[in-house]
């Protein structure tokens, strides 16, 4: 159970990745307001945002039962320790809560370039976030890259 969670949360960061990729670069000169924010433009960033979810839900159970997450103050002293404790969990959190807003933010708006400029700007933030945070393994020998 645990090998199955761990290799799905890997391999969907390819998923979180490519979907928050295609939904930047869908937004890109769109945000003046000359073009509609169509149903198709929605379903492009629901999707990134349905990802980065799914990856939160997964994240989280993995977080209460990988043997890497050590509740202890021990674990501050050791970087890797301290990353799948403390920084893993803290930088997801917010690229998530920020791709949110950035969904949220865009469906309401009701100026047809500002809603592009939501996905723009916070999935944007969002992606970096997430490049940041994820234990690639040229940082961290014992992750790997699916
Ligand atoms: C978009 C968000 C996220 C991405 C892209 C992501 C990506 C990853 C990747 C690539 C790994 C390494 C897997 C490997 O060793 O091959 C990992 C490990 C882990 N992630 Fe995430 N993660 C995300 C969010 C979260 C969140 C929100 C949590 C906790 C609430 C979390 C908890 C963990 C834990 C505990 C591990 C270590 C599992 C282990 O090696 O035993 N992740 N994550």
């Amino acid at each position: 159970m645990y090998q199955l969670l761990i290799h799905t949360h890997s391999g969907l960061r390819w998923i979180v990745l490519l979907t928050l990729i295609i939904a930047i670069v869908n937004s890109f000169g769109k945000t003046n307001g000359s073009r509609a924010f169509t149903n198709r433009d929605k379903r492009l960033a629901l999707m990134a945002m349905i990802f980065t979810h799914l990856q939160l839900v997964i994240g989280l159970i993995l977080y209460f039962v990988s043997p890497r997450v050590i509740f202890s103050a021990e674990s501050m002293k050791d970087p890797l320790s301290r990353f799948y404790l403390i920084e893993h969990l803290v930088i997801m959190l917010l690229a998530i809560i920020l791709i949110t807003i950035g969904y949220s933010r865009a469906k309401r708006a009701i100026d047809e370039g500002k809603k592009f400029r939501n996905v723009l700007v916070f999935y944007l933030i969002g992606l970096i976030l997430i490049l940041i945070g994820i234990p690639w393994p040229f940082r961290y020998e014992v992750a790997g890259w699916f």
